[in-house]
């Protein structure tokens, strides 16, 4: 089987993340923060150890661990809501950010305008600034593109919030891993990611990365393991954004999934390099494919149509007669589809992970070229 699928997740997980959830589930396992005994504070160590990792990786004044991306991008969008305020997002962002965002336009006074790149391949500033007015507080950004690997500026856009003094929020989801992510240096206010994506950890952890100056209230409340004796969440401390046992051995397995991808962070992003630009240049060769993927954008992830095919019936014949995974459809991610005008035939995504051959692009190309004669 072919694994191109590691946009939606990444299947092969280094043996250093594998080992780590192994050992968080037999040896690490007591609820972190929430007894005194001695396993549980062995517990909490390792879990703010990692979260002292990830602020590191990304440069954040805060990391808190939540259930997934989705999770972070609500506890960002919710958690900041302005009521008569404006939100700019852009056509690649994904609906774990577009939803919440809409969502609250309709519940609240929220006006939501939506950014599209001028130039092929990447979102800049001056596309959000079109869009700027008198009561505009966030700036919400897909780093880059689920569906064709399209990246943002966001150094340039980071500049402009802070030149406005609008909060930014950057969906990491899909860039983690494979671009540099700089909280402080690039001006973001707050970071969504998805680990079990390019930092090669377990499902079932996101993080959300906030600076020092956004006011987050909590969206969730429950048990913080403090301030038992109070009946409204606590209004201090990182615990408020995290009500609910954590899960130890996942972040644990993050913690070990940040530690390859950062002592491989070169190879990793050579070899998908490597890869997606043979993808991209095989592909657009072939009679009939459509391929939706700047060649500068070659991270890994190449969205492409082969003739009017439906994206999902390549991806089935992909997989039945293939043994190939790939997802067509629409992604999750309908203002992006709604800009490439692919809202009836989806996209067909490969999408690939530094465990990937040349010779599994090889066979890929060989299998598009005959579907193509179909
Ligand atoms: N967001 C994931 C994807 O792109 C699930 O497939």
């Amino acid at each position: 089987m072919i694994y191109f699928d590691n946009s939606a997740t990444t299947m092969v997980k280094p043996k250093e993340v594998i080992n780590a959830v192994l050992e968080g589930l037999t040896k690490y396992s007591a609820n972190p923060g929430r007894s005194g005994h001695k396993l549980s504070m062995i517990c909490a160590n390792k879990v703010e150890s990692v979260r002292e990792n990830v602020k590191r990786f990304i440069n954040a004044d805060n990391a808190v661990f939540t259930e997934n991306c989705t999770d972070a991008l609500n506890l960002a969008i919710l958690g900041t809501i302005k009521n008569g305020g404006h939100i700019i997002c852009t056509s690649n962002d994904h609906n774990a950010s577009a939803r919440p965002i809409f969502e609250m336009s309709k519940k609240c006074d929220i006006e939501v305008s939506v950014a599209t790149p001028t130039k092929p391949g990447i979102l800049t500033a001056t596309d959000i600034a079109k869009h700027y007015k008198d009561n505009t507080y966030l700036v919400c950004v897909n780093h880059m593109s689920n569906v064709d690997g399209e990246i943002a500026d966001i150094e340039s856009i980071g500049e402009f919030c802070k030149e406005k003094n609008i909060l930014f929020l950057v969906d990491g989801a899909q860039s983690a891993g494979h671009l540099k992510l700089d909280m402080k240096g690039y001006g973001i206010d707050m970071l969504a990611l998805a680990p079990h994506k390019g930092l090669y950890a377990p499902q079932g952890v996101g993080v959300l990365g906030f600076s020092d100056n956004v006011n987050l209230k909590p969206i969730r409340f429950g048990g913080t393991g403090t301030e038992g004796e109070n009946l409204y969440q606590p209004t201090t401390s990182l615990e408020r954004y995290e009500s609910g046992t954590l899960p130890t051995p996942n972040i644990l397995g993050l913690g070990a999934g940040l530690e390859f991808v950062k002592s491989h962070f070169d190879d990793i992003n050579a070899k998908l390099d490597d890869l997606s630009t043979y993808l991209n240049f095989e592909l657009s060769q072939i009679n009939g494919v459509k391929v939706y993927t700047h060649p500068n954008n070659a991270y890994g992830v190449i969205g492409f149509n082969v003739k009017d095919f439906g994206s999902t019936e390549v991806s089935q014949i992909l997989s039945d007669k293939y043994g190939i995974c790939v997802r067509g459809g629409l992604h999750c991610a309908g203002l992006k589809h709604r800009f490439l005008n692919t809202l009836e035939q989806g996209v067909v995504r490969a999408s690939l992970s530094y465990f990937n051959t040349f010779t599994e692009c090889e066979r890929f190309v060989k299998a598009i070229k005959q579907i193509s004669k179909l």
